[in-house]
């Protein structure tokens, strides 16, 4: 945990750690971005995912009956278009019956105030696990936009799961939703007087669909 007031989950693992370098950097090309941004996905969502319900069953194997423990109950997955469309492939491998809601969020280049072009979501949330998928927390303003529209529409249970995350962005979602639980590799140092992240890795949507300007 990130601190004990605030539920961030770190996810220290090596593999993940490893991923995160190839993404943050700059010499990356669009492919390798793209392969390695699901290769990370695939490892936060196992672990943001560790507590989704589950029922116990029996299976017949070629020889006798085992116990086992299979995924119960509705998942939803949320990404938060357009950069976490880059992390949601990874969600489905792992939860191929999850259900998914769409949240259309975008900064604006000046202000980085987050505005809601799109939203669609599966019925019934007030019973699902929903999972939040967004690469880059940054002020946050786009995480509680996300979240408020997600409870006004039903949602209980919200973890969010991010790439990179930055200090001013965790205190903005704690200071709003303090139980939804963040899941992150890393917190970054510091937000630029743009608003991008520090060191960060730059615009996670610009390098996963090849829109970059220069
Ligand atoms: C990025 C990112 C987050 C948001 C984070 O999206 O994917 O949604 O910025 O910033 P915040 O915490 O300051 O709100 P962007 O608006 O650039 O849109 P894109 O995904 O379409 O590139
Ligand atoms: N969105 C990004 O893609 N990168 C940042 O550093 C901040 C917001």
């Amino acid at each position: 945990m990130y601190s004990s007031a605030v539920p961030v989950h770190l996810v220290t693992h090596p593999l993940v750690q490893d991923a995160l370098v190839t993404l943050r950097d700059a010499r990356t090309p669009l492919e390798a971005f793209r392969r390695t941004a699901r290769r990370i996905s695939v490892l936060l969502a196992t672990e943001a995912l560790r507590d989704v319900p589950t029922r116990e069953v029996t299976v017949q194997t070629p020889l006798e009956q085992a116990p086992g423990r299979q995924v119960a109950g509705d998942v939803v997955v949320v990404p938060v278009l357009r950069a976490g469309l880059g992390m949601l492939d990874a969600v489905l491998e792992l939860v191929p019956t999850a259900r998914v809601g769409h949240l259309g969020l975008r900064r604006d280049e000046t202000t980085a105030v987050a505005s809601q072009y799109y939203a669609k979501f599966p019925r019934g949330l007030a019973d699902s696990f929903v999972l939040m998928i967004d690469p880059m927390l940054a002020t946050g303003g786009s995480a509680v936009s996300g979240l408020d529209r997600l409870v006004e529409a039903g949602a209980r249970s919200i973890r969010i799961a991010c790439i990179v995350a930055a200090p001013e962005g965790i205190a903005v979602v704690a200071a709003r939703y303090p139980d939804v639980h963040i899941y992150t590799p890393v917190v970054d140092r510091e937000l630029n007087e743009h608003k991008f992240i520090l060191p960060g890795l730059g615009d996670f949507g610009d390098r996963l669909y090849g829109t970059l300007e220069s």
